[in-house]
């Protein structure tokens, strides 16, 4: 199966929540695998901080080394195996490959008027994606780093979302803002290995459920 963590938009969580995210999942998985798209690649130099601790890594790939179709078709519909690509936040040719071929797309956005611009201009290529796969593209969004603050806007956007429900669905579980986040990037661990107690950890373990009975749905 392939799993794409993608929004045009920069700075959402992309890479945050699909690196804990193919962590936490991966015992599932006979072969997991996380293709980063990302510019800075982020999971690439997580991975790095890891073998710098001799801590255990998961395969994580770069598009340059790999042959995009062959990658896909060893995913694709394999119940057995995982990919997961952490998208760029940037519109491009190989991200609207990504769209098209993913078995399903998890796309975080935070909690302001900002990132309602971000999702309408993310739909407008979800509809040109899914005009040039004939058949519609849905993602379902995760709300992230969501706040006390959140509030009037959260209703805003959910909202939205409600209303263009053809393209986006909302996912139950909510992301707020945790410092674990950071930190435990930071020193090459996942949020469950820096405080497996701690609220981030217990988010994401809702997440990788929600996502998986998806998958098997
Ligand atoms: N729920 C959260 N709570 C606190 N900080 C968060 C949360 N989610 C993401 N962040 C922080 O926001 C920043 C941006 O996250 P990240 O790099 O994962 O975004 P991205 O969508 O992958 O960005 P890009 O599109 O540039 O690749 C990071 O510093 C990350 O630690
Ligand atoms: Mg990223």
């Amino acid at each position: 199966m392939i799993v794409l963590f993608g929004h045009q938009k920069g700075g959402v969580g992309k890479s945050t929540i699909a690196i804990n995210f193919a962590y936490q999942i991966q015992k599932k998985y006979k072969d997991l695998a996380l293709l980063d798209l990302d510019s800075q690649n982020s999971a690439i130099l997580f991975n790095q901080l890891r073998e710098q601790e001799n801590l255990p890594c998961i395969k994580c790939i770069k598009d340059e080394d790999i042959d995009f179709k062959e990658l896909i078709s060893t995913y694709s519909k394999n119940k057995n195996n995982l990919l997961i690509i952490d998208s760029g936040g940037y519109d491009s040719d190989i991200n609207r490959a990504a769209l098209i071929k993913a078995d399903l797309i998890i796309t975080p956005v935070g909690i302001s008027q900002i990132e309602i611009f971000g999702l309408q201009k993310f739909r407008k290529i979800l509809k040109e994606a899914s005009q040039a796969l004939g058949k519609t593209i849905k993602t379902n969004v995760l709300l992230n780093n969501v706040d006390s603050r959140s509030k009037n806007k959260l209703k805003d956007l959910r909202e939205y979302i409600k209303d263009k429900s053809n393209y986006f669905n909302l996912l139950d579980t909510t992301l707020h803002t945790r410092a674990d986040y950071k930190n435990s990037y930071g020193e090459g661990l996942t949020v469950k290995e820096y405080n497996k107690k701690g609220a981030a950890q217990v988010e994401i373990k809702q997440l990788v459920k929600e996502i998986y009975k998806l998958l098997n749905k």
